[in-house]
């Protein structure tokens, strides 16, 4: 596994939650708080990396991730660039490497890289030159650690600091989901009381990963008396034309709706990463309702990533 530290314990990449350890995890939760603000009010910035430039590759589509480490860099004073893959010179045949070492020659810091083939965004970070870090945006259906971050940020802010307590449900299709991965890696780490997985037995990831989980296959048994369901897209992108489940079909056995949350317990937070396919994975009535939680994990991705940001470019800007 790639070190993701600097010889002094700091960290220099996130591409993964797996090896970071629950007080470097509450470290990242803690500073991304520091920039959390409610719906409406002026959002927190200085100019912590002014002088730092981070550029975006995502080999992907994206909303979510890609506008809120945009405006992250922004709020936090650095220059930020959104590379336009389709419009890149990779368009013409040029190598990740070799686009990667162009945009290091024009004095990038941080690179954001979103892409669909498992390991590619560790090469890169092997490869690049000391001062630059790399930050995965999404890799695969492997990782997505900024969104376990803000999961994790979402669910401390409704139900406190103690995962011990917590019994969290992840509803859908985790085979495919690195959303499902990173949660687990870092629920895990912080300590979560009990993980519990519901899916159809073809979207279930093999028995080897998410070891300590219970698996159910219908929402009607693993739904009781959980504080937390997060509802996870199905990512049609990883199947196979034939096993993308009929929409209809798929919402009457798994989909998210208001009968079915009552299930869990009655203040449960219900939580998706998005994009949502409405009813499909979920009810219109529960993603809008007084349960969902969904656009304050929106907002908590801006605070994370700008203490991901921060901390990963902060040693650069001050010269170490
Ligand atoms: N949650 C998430 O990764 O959303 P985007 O694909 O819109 O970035």
């Amino acid at each position: 596994m790639l070190e993701q530290r600097r010889s002094d314990g700091s960290l220099r990449h996130l591409i993964t939650l797996a090896d970071l350890s629950r007080a470097e995890i509450q470290s990242l939760l803690d500073h991304s708080a520091r920039y959390v603000s409610d719906a409406g009010a002026r959002p927190p910035s200085n100019r912590s990396l002014n002088g730092i430039t981070i550029a975006n590759m995502f080999t992907e589509p994206s909303t979510r991730t890609r506008v809120s480490f945009e405006l992250a860099g922004r709020r936090l004073g650095a220059d930020v660039l959104n590379i336009e893959v389709q419009l890149s010179s990779r368009a013409k045949g040029e190598s990740m490497l070799d686009t990667i070492r162009t945009l290091e020659a024009m004095h990038i810091d941080v690179l954001v890289i979103r892409d669909s083939e498992p390991g590619v965004i560790e090469e890169v970070a092997r490869d690049v030159a000391p001062h630059v870090s790399v930050l995965s945006g999404g890799e695969a259906h492997v990782s997505h650690p900024t969104q376990g971050l803000l999961d994790a940020l979402t669910i401390t802010q409704r139900k406190g600091a103690d995962f011990s307590r917590l019994t969290v449900a992840l509803v859908g299709d985790i085979r495919h989901s690195r959303v499902a991965r990173s949660a687990y890696e870092v629920l895990t780490a912080l300590g979560v009381g009990q993980l519990r997985l519901i899916g159809p037995a073809e979207m279930m990831p093999p028995p080897e990963e998410f070891p300590g989980c219970r698996r159910f296959h219908a929402p009607e048994d693993g739904l009781a008396q959980a504080d937390v369901v997060m509802m996870l897209r199905i990512q049609k992108e990883r199947m196979l034309e034939a096993s993308i489940p009929d929409g209809a079909e798929y919402f009457a056995r798994f989909g998210l709706t208001a009968p079915r949350l009552k299930l869990a317990k009655a203040d449960a937070i219900v939580m998706h990463p998005g994009p949502m396919n409405r009813g499909i994975e979920i009810s219109s009535e529960v993603a809008d309702g007084p349960q969902s939680v969904i656009r304050a994990q929106v907002r908590n991705g801006v605070a994370v990533r700008m203490a991901v940001l921060e901390t990963v470019a902060r040693p650069r800007r001050l010269g170490v």
